[in-house]
């Protein structure tokens, strides 16, 4: 107890001294292994978050535009077919966030979108990838992200539903790492009288994490991985034109990407970044980046990302390890409130710790652009009403032919 004791103490933490000294046994132990799991340099980046305006020399990406790939169609599909045929291509959804924004506490996937009778998230996300099994005659393994958070819920969701007709067998779950909660001076937070507050640490973990849970392993001839976010309820996932065009690129990664619909849209836009592909959030834009235009007259930089990537394995491999970002986001964490009272805050009261998929797109240095037709492949539900909600999302799955 010594020992964890000094911890608390070194990192200015001695308020939780009490909660530790008031426990016993089992919640002893795990509020133990809780405090030495914690990586301090991280949680240190509170009173110093990481400079991420400090871009480098930022240029617009070339990429393949709806035209293009249509005219390419027959090769880019012949590509993709083959890749899955062949069992190279994984399927690998993030499934770890809290999903704050939509209000529920069961897992994002396991909402409800139906009008007329029930339509899960995660069941429109397996029809999508379903129909992709069925066109190329081949399962596809899926790797479900969950975290501490959700990790139980989401299997026996997904087991109570038979996977949505999905073969369990090509089907792996593995769990995300967890970050401590800090309030906005640096100081742990409760979740419980026993327990500090540990969020999920972010989608950009997802590749360690899954490389800990060796689960790709059990599919040993996976060459690339379709990542994709539990949200967009109209995407392609492991979509063989989009495969079969990043494979034939020759690029280490390929980027599903719609167009801007006006300057400031709160989009990462892809670029590159002193000659290497990188995403800019819209927030790092300035004014004559937002609004420059090609020899065409269109916006420069136009790629919107929508969270929809294809990773080359072995490059991924390669940049084990390498630095990415950690953000720290604001956020409202259900958490104890000095008087020992478990409070749903309804304003931000914590920092979280958090890194991006995106910021891995630089790592893999060349990256495909390849744009979809935004009504088509892009419905994604962060809110309950207005933008990107299950409002929208409803009226573009009927808008694309889908019951709900
Ligand atoms: P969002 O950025 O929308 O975050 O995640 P969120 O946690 O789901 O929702 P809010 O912001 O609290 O409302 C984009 C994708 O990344 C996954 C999400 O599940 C979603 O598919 N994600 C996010 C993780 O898998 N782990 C995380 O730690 C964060």
């Amino acid at each position: 107890m010594k020992n964890i004791k000094d911890i608390l103490i070194q990192h200015n933490q001695q308020h939780l001294i009490p909660v530790l000294e008031s426990l016993r046994g089992d919640e002893l132990a795990r509020f133990e292994k809780q405090i030495e799991q914690i990586d301090w340099d991280t949680v240190d980046l509170w009173k110093h978050p990481e400079d991420l305006s400090g871009k480098g020399r930022v240029e617009p990406i070339n990429g393949l535009t709806c035209t293009e790939i249509r005219q390419n169609r027959d090769k880019f599909l012949q590509a993709g077919v083959s890749a899955l045929q062949a069992g190279k291509v994984g399927a690998v959804l993030l499934a770890g966030g809290q999903g704050t924004r939509l209000g529920s506490d069961a897992p994002k996937g396991a909402y409800d979108i139906g009008i007329t009778h029930p339509v899960y998230i995660f069941e429109r996300l397996i029809a999508n990838l379903k129909d992709v099994c069925l066109q190329c005659g081949c399962n596809v393994p899926l790797f479900v992200m969950t975290s501490d958070l959700n990790d139980g819920a989401t299997r026996e969701f997904l087991s109570k539903h038979d996977y949505f007709g999905y073969p369990e067998q090509f089907v792996r779950f593995f769990t995300q790492d967890m970050a401590p909660v800090v309030d906005f001076e640096g100081k742990l937070m409760l979740e419980s009288p026993t327990k500090a507050a540990f969020s999920p640490n972010g989608n950009g973990g997802w590749y360690s994490s899954l490389v800990k849970a060796r689960v790709l392993n059990d599919f040993p001839d996976i060459e690339w991985l379709n990542v994709f976010s539990v949200d967009n309820v109209l995407q392609r996932i492991a979509d063989p034109i989009f495969v079969g065009a990043t494979i034939l690129s020759g690029t280490n990664c390929g980027a599903k990407v719609v167009r801007k619909c006006d300057p400031y849209e709160k989009v990462g836009v892809l670029c590159l970044e002193d000659g290497i592909s990188s995403v800019i959030e819209y927030y790092e834009m300035t004014d004559e980046m937002a609004n420059a235009t090609d020899s065409q007259g269109n916006l420069a930089y136009s790629f919107g990302v929508i969270l929809n990537y294809l990773f080359n394995l072995e490059k991924l491999h390669q940049t084990a390890g390498k630095h990415i970002p950690v953000h720290v986001v604001k956020k409202k964490v259900p958490v104890l409130d000095s008087d020992g009272n478990a409070v749903k805050p309804a304003a931000e009261n914590a920092y979280k710790f958090e890194t991006l998929i995106l910021d891995m797109v630089r790592l893999m240095e060349t990256c495909l652009p390849f744009e979809v037709v935004r009504e088509r492949e892009f419905a994604p539900i962060k809110n309950k009403t207005g933008v990107d909600s299950v409002e929208s999302a409803r009226k573009l799955l009927q808008f694309n032919g889908v019951e709900i």
